[in-house]
């Protein structure tokens, strides 16, 4: 159906819907800071609506961000998983679509094959948004690009240095790359590199995006460290993964490489001593926390975008 705001990408919304989240994420953080959680925001935009939450796989954080950030717009949300919906024995996923656009008011789905995200936006008539599928993670971006602003970064020429995994979360972060201006140095192991598709398209947005199998290179002179966990969900447990991912670890002399006011992003869950060592994680440059927090934040913003409310 036409004229729905789905959010399956970053690109769904632009560069400047973007920028009015960020600004709109940390106004309405701002405003109710110090009252409790699940207390509605005085305006209560988005009273009444009901969001449906899919989850094909785990989560914390999305899953408590997305209804916390509904009750805080003065709606609520309610969760389908695989093991105890019908999608699980093999619904479809056109007529699961069909069914939840006409109970809720906008659908979250966490799945695996991006194909599934897109089939179900086909179908739906109400907004769709991705909560992470094995292709992308758009709503964590936004949260990141949050905690960067909130921190005082600002984007256009910012270097951002990525290590290890060239996964979804590196595949949208490249995609806000193009959006954003600013510029991404990638380091991974040989066969980790993320999607050529996302590079040069980020690259002919105007964004530096270079790739590097040498970890202290990117992150030479870096304003931001980026990684993520080296097996995602969905992924095998591979040895041999993991010994190539070890040059990469986001540790103290790799974190010194960087500008002396560098900061350290990682999405979490973190496997501390793998992907980020235990200094660098609980260190002052980490703002993951921060990071984590403002998913409620982010979350708001882009269901605010979905509603047409920014
Ligand atoms: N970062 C993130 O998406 O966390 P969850 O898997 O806990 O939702
Ligand atoms: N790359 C990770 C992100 C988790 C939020 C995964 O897909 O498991």
């Amino acid at each position: 159906m036409t004229g729905l705001r789905h959010f399956l990408a970053l690109g769904d919304a632009g560069g400047d819907a973007i920028a009015a989240m960020i600004g709109d994420a940390l106004d309405r953080k701002a405003a109710r800071s110090g009252q409790p959680r699940g207390r509605a925001d005085e305006d209560a935009p988005l009273a009444g609506h009901v969001l449906g939450m899919i989850f094909e796989k785990s989560s914390t954080r999305t899953r408590v961000s997305f209804d916390i950030a509904m009750r805080q717009l003065g709606g609520s949300a309610l969760i389908l998983d695989s093991g105890t919906s019908q999608l699980g024995r093999g619904e479809s996923i056109a007529d699961t679509a069909r069914v939840l656009s006409r109970m809720v008011d906008a659908i979250m789905i966490r799945t695996d094959d991006h194909a599934k995200l897109e089939e179900l936006a086909h179908h739906a008539s109400v907004p769709v948004i991705n909560g992470l599928t094995d292709l992308s993670h758009p709503c964590q971006i936004v949260a990141d690009l949050v905690t960067l602003i909130e921190r005082g970064k600002a984007l256009p020429g910012l270097e951002i240095a990525w290590l290890g995994d060239g996964n979804n979360v590196l595949h949208s972060l490249i995609e806000a790359a193009g959006l954003m201006k600013f510029n991404l140095r990638i380091a991974t192991p040989a066969g980790f590199e993320p999607d050529k598709g996302f590079i040069d398209r980020a690259r002919a947005a105007g964004a530096g995006v270079t790739l590097t199998r040498d970890a202290g290179e990117a992150a030479t002179g870096a304003d931001v460290l980026v990684t993520d966990t080296w097996i995602s969900m969905g992924q095998e447990h591979a040895e041999a993964k993991l010994a190539a991912m070890q040059p990469y670890q986001v540790d103290a002399a790799l974190m010194a490489r960087a500008k002396p006011d560098a900061l350290f992003l990682h999405c979490l869950p973190a496997h501390v001593g793998e992907e980020v060592s235990a200094e660098v994680f609980e260190g002052p440059q980490s703002v993951v926390f921060d990071e984590a927090e403002n998913r409620i934040h982010a979350q708001k913003a882009i269901l605010r975008w979905c509603f047409r409310q920014i």
